[in-house]
This record gives structure tokens, sequence and C-alpha cells, in this order.
């Protein structure tokens, strides 16, 4: 009886000398490609989630790949018996919601002032002819985190959403976070990453429903190694102490202004107008980039007055803390735990994902699916993983320190679709949850602030908005505030680029801004690991320690 291949959650019985590729065509489960199944275009990435023994051993194509990464068109089948489980990079409509809730700028009209204009059929950025049209004009806002990719096309007349999409960032194939992806860098040539990110972000836009060649501005905001390597960047710096930038280092030696970056549409080999401008916002340091800063004008931090923090979960979590007076800033690397990776059955928070979970006093559990009615649940997204976690505490099946206290190492959540959860997931979990606590523990006492000292806390991420805050906090993933200061505003990261994109006085505000915002280095802080090793148990978290003695030297920096 031959292997069974399930992909994306659809089975087939797996022929032997198949290719993965083969079998998902068969399936009508659309891989990503550019070359036809050659093993030229590298897009056709699976990750390999059980039964790698029954595949053919990786050719010299896949050398660039690490981990579980597999191009399917080069994978063949078997002969054997099994299971072989994978899945696509995935895509689709990510939770985002169309306007932002909870912020600042909910409700209100935003600024339509962006640099691209219209003069007649002249198009016009920052005044200067890059092309004649009487069509129209769009612009495209992209979050490019560590692990998940999300994009908003816009009217840039109107200031209208037309389209947005998120997707798994495909670069996981160069590890999982921001030190091993550096490291890919340095000692792959050729800038495989940002040209496979380039693929699969031109196959996105194409896919929009309008001419690529409209769009004339795109504005990007994701980690400071995220977007050099976008850039095409050498990222070499941002791996080594004292973790800088290569913008940050040319703007000490007086060769730049201010560490955005600009480019155009050909040269980042996306089919926009070949013209259009790409703009990388500006960041704050090696490890608070251009998504910490467009957090900031989410949530227009530069006229609060109000003491607000901001809890940004991701790969890297950026925290920020403070008003118009003072504001800090820090970057932990929490890992992919929160988006689902480096779990058995994680996955981000796309359709088939489970968000919802209940243990009903039978012990049974009750899960909700994203999706419609029918769809059937794929993995675990980081609010159902909050949730999940939260429920097994609530229910005395899990400890403060993340043991199962039944003795096992794995609990199923739904048999019939073989999705469980490992205690070694617990471990990856609260190591991100203790890397993330920690930082606000370093920040708030740096600041001399206790947490209850703050008025409103934003809780954003992929997640931010369906997040109960009641798992978290009873996880100690957040801090134990009352109800009406935490806000869950989802993504603010992709709000402050389509603010960016939308709003030229905006934009240079941010510029200004983060010259002045104080970069605390959670590395250098004598403390970070006493607070992470207390932040990886699983209890309420109640005091920032603010009586604890003040900053100490090197452990807060002007950015
Ligand atoms: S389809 Fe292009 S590399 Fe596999």
């Amino acid at each position: 009886m031959p292997a069974t291949l399930t992909i994306n959650g659809h089975s087939i019985p797996a022929t032997p000398g198949a290719s993965i590729f083969e079998l998902a065509e068969r399936l009508g489960v659309q891989v990503p490609t550019s070359c036809n199944k050659q093993g030229k275009c590298k897009e056709c990435i699976v990750e390999v989630a059980e039964g790698s023994r029954l595949l053919t051993p990786p050719t010299e194509k896949e050398e660039h790949l690490k981990g579980n990464f597999r191009l399917s068109c080069q994978a063949q089948i078997e002969e054997g018996d099994g299971q072989i489980r994978c899945h696509t990079m995935r895509r689709g409509n990510m939770r985002i919601e169309r306007q932002a809730l909870g912020l600042p700028v909910s409700g209100q009209k935003m600024e339509v002032d962006p640099a691209v204009t219209r003069d007649g059929d002249r198009i016009l950025i920052d005044g200067e002819e890059i092309a004649r049209s009487s069509g129209p004009i769009h612009g495209i806002a992209m979050d490019l985190g560590t692990t998940t990719i999300v994009v908003r096309l816009v009217n840039l007349e109107t200031g209208e959403l037309v389209a947005d999409a998120s997707f798994e960032n495909p670069q996981r194939f160069g590890g999982s976070d921001v030190m091993s992806r550096i490291h890919y860098d340095d000692v792959h040539g050729g800038k495989l990453l940002m040209r496979t990110l380039s693929g699969y972000l031109s196959h996105v836009i194409q896919a929009f429903p309008v001419d690529p060649l409209t769009i004339y501005e795109m504005v990007v905001v994701g980690n400071s190694t995220m977007r050099d390597i976008f850039f095409r960047q050498s990222v070499h710096s941002i791996g080594q102490s004292p973790y800088q930038s290569i913008t940050e280092i040319e703007m000490a030696e007086g060769k730049r202004t201010s560490t955005v970056l600009v480019d155009n549409g050909k040269r980042c080999l996306l089919p926009i107008h070949p013209r259009a401008r790409v703009y990388g916002g500006p960041i704050i340091s090696g490890h608070v980039g251009a998504d910490a800063a467009a957090c900031m004008l989410a949530v227009d931090i530069i006229h609060e007055t109000r003491r607000v923090a901001v809890m940004d979960i991701g790969t890297n979590t950026e925290l920020i803390v403070g008003n118009k007076d003072r504001i800090l800033a820090a970057s932990c690397p929490a890992g992919p735990a929160f988006e689902g990776g480096a779990i058995a059955c994680g996955m981000p928070g796309l359709e088939g994902a489970i968000e919802d979970v209940r243990i009903r006093d039978d012990g049974v559990f009750e899960l909700g699916v994203i999706g419609e009615a029918t769809q059937a649940p794929e993995g675990v997204c980081g609010s159902g993983l909050v949730d999940l976690m939260s429920e097994l505490l609530r229910t005395g099946r899990m400890n403060e320190l993340g043991r199962f206290e039944d003795g096992s190492q794995r609990i199923t959540l739904d048999p019939s679709h073989n999705i469980y959860f490992l205690e070694s997931d617990v471990n990856e979990l609260a190591q991100a949850k203790g890397a993330n606590v920690g930082g606000l523990q370093v920040v708030f006492n740096n600041f001399g602030l206790d947490f209850n000292d703050i008025d409103v806390f934003y809780l954003a991420g992929g997640f931010g908005r369906h997040l109960k805050v009641d798992a978290a906090r009873r996880i100690g993933l957040i801090p134990n505030l009352q109800d009406e200061k935490v806000v869950r505003v989802g993504n603010a990261s992709i709000e402050g680029a389509t603010i960016a994109l939308l709003s030229k006085r905006k934009r240079k505000e941010l510029e200004e801004l983060v010259k002045r915002v104080e970069h605390c280095r959670l590395e250098t802080h004598p403390r970070f690991f006493d607070y992470f090793v207390e932040g990886c148990q699983f209890k309420l978290v109640e005091s920032a320690n603010a009586s604890d003695e003040t900053v100490p030297a090197g452990g807060v920096v002007a950015a």
C-alpha cells in the first residue's frame, strides 16, 4: 500500500516516483511556480512536517534550503508505507480588519496627501514626473515580517483600500529568526532571500484587481534585517555587536541624514511601475526597526499626552512606551512560536486555523476554526495557542511551569484531523513569552514606571485583535492590567505603513520622531535574564519592578 500525501489539508495516495508538485496538481492544490517544475525559480517550496523519510534525498537544486523545507518539484515519493504531511508557503486573507479599531486614528478619515500626485496625465512623485497616464494611481503598504507578510493596495487619490493579502514569508527556508536569516544571507551569495521574496510578492501583486503598472509607490516597513535584505543591503553588521544596520553606520559617519532607504520598482524586481518609488521606512536601531516606527505612527504617540505602551507581538516583538515627551523602545527576540512557527501543529491565522479553544467540563475540546462552518481544522494559530494554554491552566491540566499534569508529552485536540499539542510546543511558547515579558520589564524599569502607571496598553500583532485578553493575562503574556486599559489593535505596523503611504506630512513627522526615541538594549541589561526566566512561567505578570535600582549604565542608549 503506497504512502499517503497530505498537502494543505488535502490527501492523496502518494504514488512512488511522483513529485509532491505533481500530486498537488492532481489534488488541485496550487503551488507557486514561474519555471514549470524545472527546479529554477525556487518558488515551489513546501515545509514537510511529517514523513521526510518517504521522500527522495534533496537534489543539488535544493542546496539552499535549510531544515524541513523542500522544492516540491524535486522531492519525489519513495516506496514505503506511512504519512507525508506538508504545506506550501501559506497565502490567504489573514484576519486583517480593513479599518483600524482602537487606534487614535480610528473612525477618522485618513489624511490623503500622498507623495504621488497627478497634473493632467503627468504622474509626479514629489513634483517630479515619472510617468504619463490618465489611469488611476495606486500605492502599496507592506509590513514585512520575519514570519508573515501583509500587503495593502490603496488608491492614492481617494485613500480607499482596494485589496489586501497576506502570506508566509517564503524566506523561512533560510531560518526562522532574524539571526539565522543574517547568517544565511552572509553565506549564500546571489541575494537568494531577496529574490525569493520578490517572486512571491510579484505573484501577490499580479493577483490584485488593478494593473500593476498603476502602482507608483510602495512603503515597506519591517524589522531592520527584513527591510535591509529587501533593499539588497548587507545585514552582516546587524548580526554583530553593536548590532547596527548599515544605514545607522552610514548616518553616524555623516554619509546620510536618515535611515530611510529608497529604490525603484525595477531594481526591486517587482511588476509595479519600473519608476515607482519603493520607500523603506526609517528604523530606530539595528533591532528596533521600521515596523516599530510604523506602530508609533499608528498610535499617534507624537501627539499623545497619556502614558501608553505598545506591544506588537511577532517573531520579533516590538515594545514602545511613553508619550509625546519621552519614548523608549525595545525589540524582543521572541521567535516565531506565537505566529504558529516552531509549533508541531502551528500555523498562521489563515483559514483552517483553530483560533478558539474551550475545554468543556467533561474534558472535551471545543474548537473554533477560521473560515466557513465546514472548514476542517489544519492547525492552531497564535490566538488559539494562547487560548489553549489558558484553558489547560484553568482546568489544571498544565501547571505554571508548562508541564502536563498527567505526565504525557502530547495532548490531542482533534483526533480526526490529527491535531495535537506537545509539551515541547509549550517550551517554545514559554521562551517566546519569557522574551516578551523580560523586554517589558526592562523597558518599564528603565522608564521608572510600573505597569499600573500606564493609561493605555495597546496589544498589537497579526493576532492582536483576536486574542482574548483574559487568556493572555492568565498565561502571563501581558501584564495583569484592568480590562479597560488593554486595547487590542490588530496589525498596527500595516496601519502605520498605510498612514505613511497616504501622507507626506506624517511620513516626515515619523522620520524626525525616530531620531529621538531611546533604544533599550535588552542584551546589556543586567537583569534581563532573570526577567526572562520569570516570564517563562505561566502565571500573572504583576510588577514592572519600578522600585529596582535605576537605569544601569548601558541599559538605555539614544537611538
Ligand atoms: S517549480 Fe520552479 S523550482 Fe520548482
